[in-house]
């Protein structure tokens, strides 16, 4: 019989001990102030205000196993995070001063973290700007001396994926060479094709599928996702993460967005048809842009090799911030990176870059 090391989340205790609790049950195991939240707390996030006056599930088990359900997975592959940003932090340490490889330009959090956890990096550019080839043979090459690659499926900040069976020939190469390929599918909902890796890695033991919540149900300020793997690696990461990491609002939050499926349907088709429309205008404008197939995109004039920060200034001038560059391997601020907002908001984005145009 294994009990819990902790009081609160009374039904784990008392299931521990082959019993069932009671609906009514009362739970002093939890030292929390018995006269609740502060009244001002719960007037403003009523429902809500009640989860919060207890402690979150440890191992957010209705979410998992809503998540295990709807990917098919068995709920001892999963690990829900405070963000996928702490997911990445486990991974770090769980390779810790082991020899990384990062596919590059990318999320700049895989080398912060590798290097918070004193792991050789390596970086491996994967693209050549100017026509987006991506050099697959040097990324096979790269990857067979590393303990583990990081690889952003789509990408962050280029938007763009590989073709899905060279993912599947690399995935496969690596567990060859005993390799862990984390693949981060951050945005991968946001693309109306089904570039999801996930139903052909199930039976590969060296892969961490990552996934966040923050992007497409837009609560980045409530820190949700999760990764997939297989259960001896899950159980590993889990023992690093701290107690109570993912809140009880998040949780309950997070049962309700993925339980919306018409609001990621929605995303997707407005997504393709507003980028398949800016990407029209952009380019009669003048302008370049990544082959994204999400939310966001790299732009830069046609033709341009030029740091942008002039466009970058004239920009934020005129009430538009873009993403800089100057931290993703290879860009160093010759692209700026722009998300896909609403109708009105990449109106307001193309009437400042048609001016500049015309400079
Ligand atoms: C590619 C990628 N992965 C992971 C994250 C972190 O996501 P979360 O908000 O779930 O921590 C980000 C955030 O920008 C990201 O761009």
């Amino acid at each position: 019989m294994v009990l819990p090391n902790h009081g609160a989340n009374p039904h784990y205790f008392v299931n521990a001990l082959g019993l069932q609790l009671k609906e009514d049950s009362i739970d002093f195991s939890e030292n929390v102030n018995p006269l609740g939240v502060p009244k001002a707390v719960l007037q403003k996030w009523g429902e809500y205000g009640q989860t919060i006056h207890t402690y979150p599930d440890p191992y957010a088990s209705k979410l998992r196993e809503k998540i295990a359900l709807q990917n098919n997975v068995s709920i001892d592959q999963l690990l829900i995070g405070n963000g996928a940003a702490e997911l990445i932090l486990l991974i770090a340490n769980h390779f810790r001063k082991k020899k990384i490889l990062i596919v590059e330009p990318t999320f700049s959090e895989y080398r912060d973290a590798c290097l918070a956890y004193e792991c050789e990096v390596i970086r491996f550019q994967l693209f050549q700007y100017d026509n987006w080839h991506a050099n697959v043979e040097g990324l096979f090459e790269a990857m067979t001396e590393v303990d583990a690659m990081f690889l952003c499926h789509p990408n962050n900040p280029t938007g763009t994926i590989l073709d899905q069976t060279i993912l599947l020939r690399l995935i496969q190469r690596a567990n060859e060479n005993d390799v862990t390929v984390i693949i981060d599918e951050a945005f991968y909902d946001f693309s109306d094709a089904d570039i999801s890796i996930l139903p052909d890695i199930k039976d590969f033991q060296n892969v961490i599928l990552l996934r966040s919540l923050t992007k497409m149900y837009a609560i980045p300020s409530l820190r949700l996702g999760y990764l997939i793997s297989n259960s001896e690696i899950v159980n590993k990461l889990k023992k690093f993460q701290q107690p109570w990491s993912v809140n009880g609002i998040a949780q309950q939050v997070g049962l309700e967005c993925i339980s919306d499926e018409q609001h990621t349907i929605r995303t997707r088709s407005f997504i393709r048809s507003e980028r398949k429309w800016l990407y029209h205008v952009l380019s009669q404008l003048g302008y370049e842009v990544s082959p994204s197939v999400v939310n966001f995109y790299l732009l830069k004039p046609k033709g341009s090799n030029d740091d942008l920060k002039p466009l970058i200034i004239y920009l934020i001038e005129n009430g538009i911030v873009p993403r800089h560059t100057y931290n993703f391997l290879g860009l160093d601020g010759k692209y700026i990176r722009l998300a896909i907002k609403t109708r009105a908001e990449n109106d307001m984005l193309l009437n400042v870059l048609e001016r500049w145009a015309q400079q």
